[in-house]
């Protein structure tokens, strides 16, 4: 036995080979292998971004089931989609048009204005005095045998992660996660580290920056260039949600690492972080069109990739009940670009309204139009009054292994410049984070940003 246990912590593999002793082996990995915490992120607000929180909730169903205990599973939503006046099942929410309340039992531990970049790196960090507002308090305080799972979706740009904060417009810059990951490690406070993220061009928070070397394993839902997609969305017979609904339900790559495991956790052989990111990264390819779908990424230690799941939020096989398995049958679903979820939920607000409301229904949905185009025009403005001076402007697009900007100080000082002028970039405008990372890699001055912005948004009269 002894000899078999080894070769297979060597091999990183569960496979045939031990036969039974597979099991013993995964029950060695989760319970002599220190606690399992899991730290689960809804990034946004607002009913046409009900996908987000559905996600979470759905994740902390996944690691009760998987046996971690409320202590050492710290969940950050804003909280206002079971209450909204929107939602046509008050007190509940789904994550699949025929699937199960998700929100039941979900710990409250921060909500509202306390979903701060603050207080997630405080609670990454396990620093409890570095928390501000009236969380529970909660933080991942682990130790070096310790395996912890962290999970965030919501709406990303390059470099970037948002947070409903108090007011609009708190990012999470890709730096800062990553020095908070090398913090944790160098003060032992992990064995390993799974991240998984959502968001658009979430390949960007590690591309070029998360080291191999402090045992963390990423996998996220696009490359650092591209879109992540809404799933379960209004307007499709396959995977449609219930017609009351007029936004998605979930997010592509979210439901697919979640109902991977919920397929998983019916006893079956253990799963292993490997194959998790294959079926992840077919599911969400579009089978392999890419059309309406985003390309899978891992990063970091690699090495970690043979480990199994269990590790971190599966149940082990021989204690995993049978019961309730609801997502067998996965069904084709229309997507929709995570982007666009909010104006296709203000659309279907619109066409669906009673012909009072009709009126201020299509103005919200002409006055979010009207924003997203004024952010675009303003960035491209400012673009074109910096690079018109002879400056070179860089490639666009991401180069594979490097990060989104050198100096992480001075696209911070950017954005905050542009946004004094030109008001915040919010969820949407977030999009254009590369236009400003640009213009920092180009050594433009900060003087010459603020008179573009003055230039391209001149204060009202
Ligand atoms: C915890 O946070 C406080 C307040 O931000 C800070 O002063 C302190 O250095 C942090 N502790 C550790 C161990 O990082
Ligand atoms: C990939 O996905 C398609 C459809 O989503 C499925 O039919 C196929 O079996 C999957 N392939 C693998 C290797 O999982």
């Amino acid at each position: 036995m002894g000899r078999c246990v080894v070769v297979l912590l060597l091999l990183g593999l569960g496979g045939a080979v031990c036969g039974r002793w597979q099991e013993e082996f995964l029950r060695l990995g989760s319970e002599g292998g220190g606690t399992r915490w899991g730290v689960l992120v809804a990034g946004s607000k607002g009913f046409y971004n009900y996908r987000h929180q559905a996600d979470v909730c759905h994740a902390y169903q996944i690691m009760r089931k998987g046996g971690l205990n409320d202590d050492n599973i710290v969940v950050m939503m804003y909280d206002d989609i079971a209450s909204h006046p929107d939602n046509p099942r008050p007190g509940t929410i789904i994550n699949h048009p025929s699937g199960p309340d998700v929100y039941a039992g979900v710990p409250k531990d921060y909500t509202r204005k306390d979903v701060t970049v603050n207080n997630f790196l405080a609670v990454l960090l396990g620093n409890r005095s570095a928390l501000t507002g009236a969380g529970s308090g909660k933080v991942v305080s682990s130790g070096p045998n310790d395996h912890v799972f962290v999970y965030y979706a919501d709406h990303g740009g390059p470099g970037v992660l948002s947070m409903p904060g108090p007011a609009e417009g708190e990012y999470l810059y890709a730096n800062d996660l990553v020095q908070a990951l090398k913090k944790k490690h160098a003060a032992g406070a992990y064995k390993s580290l799974v991240m998984y993220v959502e968001a658009c061009e979430s390949g960007s928070i590690f591309e070029g920056l998360l080291p191999t070397d402090i045992a963390v394993y990423a996998t996220t839902a696009s490359n650092a260039d591209e879109s992540s997609w809404g799933t379960y969305c209004p307007g499709d017979d396959h995977g449609a949600p219930p017609p009351e609904f007029d936004t998605c339900l979930g997010d592509l790559y979210s439901v697919a690492w979640m109902e991977d495991a919920d397929a998983h956790q019916d006893g079956r052989r253990g799963e292993t972080l490997q194959q998790q990111y294959r079926s992840v990264k077919n599911r969400t390819s579009d089978a392999g069109t890419y059309f309406l779908g985003s390309h899978v990424m891992q990063y970091g230690d690699m090495s970690l990739s043979p480990q199994s799941l269990h590790l971190y939020y599966m149940d082990t096989p021989a204690a995993a009940s049978r019961a309730d398995d609801a997502a067998a049958a996965i069904p084709a679903s229309v997507s929709v670009n995570q982007r666009d979820a909010d104006l296709l939920y203000l659309w279907r607000k619109y066409m669906r309204a009673a012909p009072e409301k009709k009126v201020e229904a299509r103005e919200r949905l002409l006055q979010e139009m009207g924003r997203r185009s004024r952010v675009d025009s303003s960035v491209e403005l400012v673009e074109g009054l910096i690079f018109s001076s002879g400056k070179e402007k860089e490639e666009k697009k991401a180069k594979a292994g490097q990060a989104v900007v050198e100096d992480w100080e001075c696209l911070k000082s950017m954005v905050r410049t542009f946004e004094a002028r030109c008001g915040s970039l919010g969820q949407y405008g977030m999009k254009h984070m590369r236009s400003f990372a640009n213009i920092c890699n180009a050594g433009v001055s900060h003087h010459a940003m603020a008179t573009a912005a003055s230039l391209a948004c001149p204060p009202h009269l």
